[in-house]
């Protein structure tokens, strides 16, 4: 009897496990796992793909999206991807910026600076939807932990997401390569101009057509720019925008673990010392 109901309790367990994410899935579907450089708790982010995702960043989506919540400086900050001061300030410069006003009252436009937020492509979300045939193109800033690219039963998710995070960098990547054709049901009733993507989390269908092309950028550093290689730089890039401190959490984090372990075995040694002539 006690088999039974051990065989039983290892039956359930693993049909949760194993058939959970599958029914939970629902009609969005689970973005593909990738095992970014920045995972785990001592992840840390990749420079050389930062750099290219800002590049991706910078050259394709940047003209529907905006990114509000990052500077040109930031680009060099220590953690992110870390270009050197000179280039930070050639990229700030090539955007103009309104400032002012100047000694007569006129607002004015200069080149931008390292200290310069990042210029939204549009003056206001009216004029980015009128341009996107009424889509809000979403800011980006915080858009890997706005959203989740794994979906799974209430009971099993906290514990599988201890290990895989929400999957916000996921979800970015699945979006930019997830375009496919219509299954035969929904072609019929197609919403025109827009296209369909089963990882969009208010889709399947989305006003934002395939952004990415084969070798759409052109990488200084020599790797290939495929759609998959684009997509994976860039969502790692907005991993960043969306917690440019993590490296040092995760530094300070291990620092205080270290502290208490020491700690930990300061205090057994004085308990030790101090019950040493009791009897106990
Ligand atoms: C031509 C304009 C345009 C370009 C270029 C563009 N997007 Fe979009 N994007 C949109 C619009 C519009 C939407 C909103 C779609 C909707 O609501 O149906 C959108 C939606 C998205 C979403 C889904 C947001 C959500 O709410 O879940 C992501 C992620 C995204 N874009 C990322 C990117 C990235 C990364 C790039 C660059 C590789 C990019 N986009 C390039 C217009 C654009």
């Amino acid at each position: 009897m006690k088999t039974l109901a051990k065989f039983l309790t290892a039956a359930a367990l693993s049909t949760a496990l194993l058939a959970g994410p599958a029914l939970a899935a629902g009609k969005v579907k689970n973005a593909k796992d990738i095992a970014f450089s920045f995972e785990g708790p001592f992840g840390t982010f990749d420079r050389a793909q930062l750099q290219r995702g800002f590049q991706v960043y910078q050259e394709v989506c940047s003209a529907c999206h905006s990114t509000d919540l990052l500077s040109y400086r930031n680009l060099g900050d220590h953690g992110g991807p870390e270009f050197p001061e000179a280039q930070v300030k050639a990229v700030a410069a090539e955007v103009e910026v309104q400032d002012g006003p100047n000694g007569d009252g006129e607002m004015f436009d200069r080149p931008g600076r390292p200290s310069d937020k990042f210029k939204a492509p549009f003056s206001n979300d009216n004029e980015a939807r009128a341009s996107n045939d009424g889509a809000l193109p979403p800011d980006l800033s915080l858009i890997t932990k706005a959203r989740e690219g794994f979906h799974y039963p209430w009971y099993v998710s906290p514990f599988i997401k201890m290990w895989t995070g929400n999957g916000g960098p996921e979800y970015v990547h699945a979006v930019l390569t997830g375009y496919t054709d219509p299954p035969e049901k929904e072609a019929d009733h197609a919403p025109e101009g827009k296209s369909y993507n089963a990882y969009f989390a208010a889709g399947p269908w989305i006003s934002m057509a395939p952004p990415l092309t084969e070798d759409g950028v052109e990488y200084s550093d020599g790797t290939k720019a495929s759609v998959d290689q684009m997509a994976k730089d860039v969502s790692a890039f907005l991993a960043w925008a969306g917690e440019p401190k993590m490296e040092e959490r995760k530094t300070m984090g291990l620092r205080v673990m270290i502290y208490l372990l020491i700690l930990a075995i300061l205090m057994y040694l004085i308990k030790l010392k101090l019950w040493r002539d009791v009897e106990h």
